[in-house]
Formats: structure tokens, sequence, C-alpha cells
């Protein structure tokens, strides 16, 4: 049975990936940070108490900043494959924690390339890579467009990307480079711009609400699903070679498209509620990004299956159960169509139980 480490198993990706590696029978081990609030939700639907049998789902505290225990954990468990998608991973925070973000971001992915070394555990290694790291260069942008980092973080992602890259040609580590454009889901953390825009439709949908605040309208992103991505993220390391990877649909639209079809799917006009606030402008901004996937389809054999207006269905009908409406379903509906059964939680296609369960994750090693 082959075993995976996961950072970052308690964000979007790192739900969705779990999900999806332990339908491939996969023993899964993710580090959580500790906090003394519950920082589990994506998680809780996944967890089996150990005293109850075999369990293939393992939690262990740790922390980018601390290499002490990625050594021990990398050396002890042994995987055959380590995804690193813990992060700080908020663009416009990353204004404010610069440093704190050149640490974790930065040199988080150092520190665990360093401790693969060390151990000379032989695992391959996922570099959650990100479309930010080509900020101001023209779109489409593909492998080989020159980086132009907008951001501390974006610049930190660019020092991991040739750390990760670095490791591979030094010391023949099987690393792969998944260069994600950005993709979203009814996980998705509250504060990216989709899922701010499709919470606030929900609430005002369900009168609990009357505004919307954003920032830059007219920025332009290629907006996935992030299930599809991790599943991306796996074949990465199926290869027989390591390389890196653009991901993305080859679609953009703008901010103000998302806000009007959150809004026009509830039979709302987005412009009777969105307000422009210039505290969410960034200092310097990627206005344009749009993922040339070509070698991905050939070398991956993989393309998206989910489109941008399905995306926003989905996740508003999971925002508006999440409010107690009950939503128009043509998103649930789309869901069970796009062959992710795989899924868990409540949005896996046909579920039903409840989002985020509050359960308390007990971490294998307290
Ligand atoms: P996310 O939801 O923000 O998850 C980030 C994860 O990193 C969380 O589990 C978080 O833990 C963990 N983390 C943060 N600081 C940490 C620390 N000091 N030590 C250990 N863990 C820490 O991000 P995501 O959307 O799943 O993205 C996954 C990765 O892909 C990130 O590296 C992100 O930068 C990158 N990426 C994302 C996209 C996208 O569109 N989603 C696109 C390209 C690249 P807590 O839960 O405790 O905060
Ligand atoms: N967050 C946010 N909040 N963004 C806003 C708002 C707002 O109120 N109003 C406008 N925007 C604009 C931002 O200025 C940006 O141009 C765009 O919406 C997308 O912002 P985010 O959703 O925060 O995502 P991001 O593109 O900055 O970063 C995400 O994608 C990257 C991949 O390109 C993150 O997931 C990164 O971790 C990821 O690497």
């Amino acid at each position: 049975m082959k075993k995976a480490l996961i950072t970052g198993i308690s964000g979007q990706d790192g739900s969705y990936l779990s999900e999806f590696l332990l339908s491939q029978g996969y023993e899964v081990h993710g580090i959580v940070r500790k906090a003394s609030s519950f920082n589990t939700p994506r998680l809780s639907h996944l967890y089996v108490d150990p005293h109850k049998g075999d369990v293939k789902f393992l939690i262990h505290y740790g922390d980018l900043a601390e290499s002490g225990q990625m050594t021990h954990l990398i050396y002890n468990l042994r995987p055959d494959e380590i995804y690193h998608l813990g992060a700080q991973s908020h663009v416009r925070v990353s204004f404010d924690l610069p440093e704190y973000t050149g640490d974790i971001t930065g040199l988080g992915t150092l520190r665990i390339m360093e401790c693969i070394r060390r151990s000379g555990i032989k695992c391959k290694f996922y570099q959650a890579s990100s479309s930010e790291m080509f900020g101001a260069a023209a779109a489409p942008q593909s492998e080989t467009t020159p980086f132009y980092p907008r951001s501390p973080y974006a610049a930190a992602k660019v020092f991991a990307y040739w750390t990760a890259i670095n490791y591979r040609e030094a010391y023949n580590i099987f690393v792969c480079n998944g260069i994600l454009f950005n993709h979203e889901s009814p996980r998705r953390g509250e504060t990216f711009v989709s899922r701010k825009i499709t919470r606030a439709v929900a609430s005002i949908a369900a009168g609990l609400d009357q505004k919307l605040y954003l920032g830059n309208l007219k920025a332009r992103r290629d907006w996935g699903f992030a299930p599809e991505y991790v599943v991306c993220q796996w074949l990465m390391l199926q290869q027989d070679r390591p390389g890196d990877y653009v991901i993305g649909t080859g679609e953009s639209h703008t901010v103000e498209d998302f806000a009007r079809e959150s809004f026009a799917y509830v039979g709302l006009d987005w412009q009777d509620y969105v307000e422009v606030d210039p505290r969410y402008f960034r200092p310097t901004e990627v206005d344009h990004l749009c993922a040339d996937m070509r070698k991905a389809r050939k070398e991956l054999n993989w393309s998206p299956k989910v489109s941008f207006s399905e995306l926003v269905k989905i996740m508003m009908d999971a925002d508006l159960r999440a409010v107690g409406v009950v939503p128009p379903g043509q998103g649930e509906k789309i869901l069970k169509t796009k062959d992710l059964n795989w899924i868990q939680g409540s949005d896996r296609p046909g579920g039903s139980d409840a989002h985020g369960s509050s359960r308390s994750i007990e971490v294998t090693s307290s």
C-alpha cells in the first residue's frame, strides 16, 4: 500500500487530495498546526478513531516553520509521495505579513527538501507552485513564460519553485512543480474572492445582508474546480519522469463576471448590491492570468470538465444550502455528471451529510 504525506492537509486542496488518495487505496498522513480552536472542519468526516481498527487516515502536529518535527515524520513514516500544499496562501495578506509569508511559503519548501535529502528517503515530491508567479507576464502563460512576481506571496513561491528544481537537479529527487491557476470549490477559504462572492450572494438571497464590498473588479483569473486539480497533483507524481506543469482551464473571466454570474443565478442584478472598497485593492495587482495548458493536456492526458459557469453554480448551491435556502440545484446536478464520485463530505455528488462537521480530530502523536 502506498503512503502519502500531505502538508496543508486542512486546506481546500489538502482535504480533496486526502479523499482522492484514500479512494486510490493510499494510507494518508497529514500535518496540521496546533491551534487553540477547531481548525480541521474540512477533514472531520475522514477521521476514524484509531482504537476502532485499521486506520488509513492519520494526522500529526507540525509547522512549516519547524524542521525538526518534519524530519522526524519523514524519516519515520517513509512516505512514497509528499504533497507539499502548506503555505500562507493569501496574496493580499502577504503584503501585510511579508516576512512570515517568505518564511512559511518560501523557506517552508526548502526545509522539507532538506529533510528529504538528509533523511535519504526515496520519495516523490509535489510542490504547490502558483500562477501568481507569472504576475505581470502577458497571458496566456505556459511553463516557458518568464516569472514576474507581484507580491511577497508570489516572490516566495518563485523561491520555492526554483528550490524544488535545484533539489531535483542536484540530488536527483523526483520533484514536480504544479503551476496551478486559481481553483475554487465549496471548500474554498472564505476570504478568497470567489467564495467571498458566493457566500455574500447566498446571505443576500436569504435576506441576511444587503451589500457586498469588493476591490478590483477588472482583474481576470482562470478559475477552475479544485477537485479536478488535485487529481493533476497526483498524476504528475505517477509519470515516469518528473516535470513541471501548468494546470488551468484556458479561459479567463473578470471578478465582475464572477459577481454577475453568482447574483444572476438567484435572479438578482449584481449592480444593485456590489460596491467597490479600495481597502481591498493590492499595492501591486496581477491583472490577467490565463493558462496555456497544452503540456498537461498532452503528457498527463488531462483537461478540465467543469466550466466557469458550472463552477459558480456548484459553489452557489453549497452556500445557499449553508444559509438554509433551498438552492436552484443546477450545480448539484452538474456535480453528479462529472465523474468525481471519490469526493466525500457534503459536496460529494449526491451527498447530503452536513458540510464541515464539528467533530474534532485527534492528532496521532498527541
Ligand atoms: P489553503 O486552503 O489556504 O490551505 C493552506 C494550508 O496550509 C492550510 O492547511 C494551512 O493550515 C496550512 N498552513 C499554513 N501555514 C502553515 C504553517 N505555518 N505550517 C503548516 N501548515 C500551514 O490553500 P489551498 O487553496 O488549499 O492551496 C494549497 C496550496 O496550493 C497552497 O500552497 C497555495 O499557495 C497553492 N495554490 C493554490 C491555488 C488555489 O487557487 N487554490 C493556486 C495555486 C497554488 P491552517 O488550516 O491551519 O491555516
Ligand atoms: N480576496 C479578494 N477579496 N480579492 C478581491 C476582492 C476582494 O474583496 N475584490 C477583488 N479581488 C481581486 C483580487 O485583487 C485579485 O485580482 C482577484 O480578485 C483574485 O483574488 P483572490 O481570490 O484573493 O485570489 P488570488 O488570485 O490573489 O490568489 C489565489 O490564486 C493564486 C493562483 O493564481 C490564491 O489561492 C493563491 O494562493 C494562488 O496561488
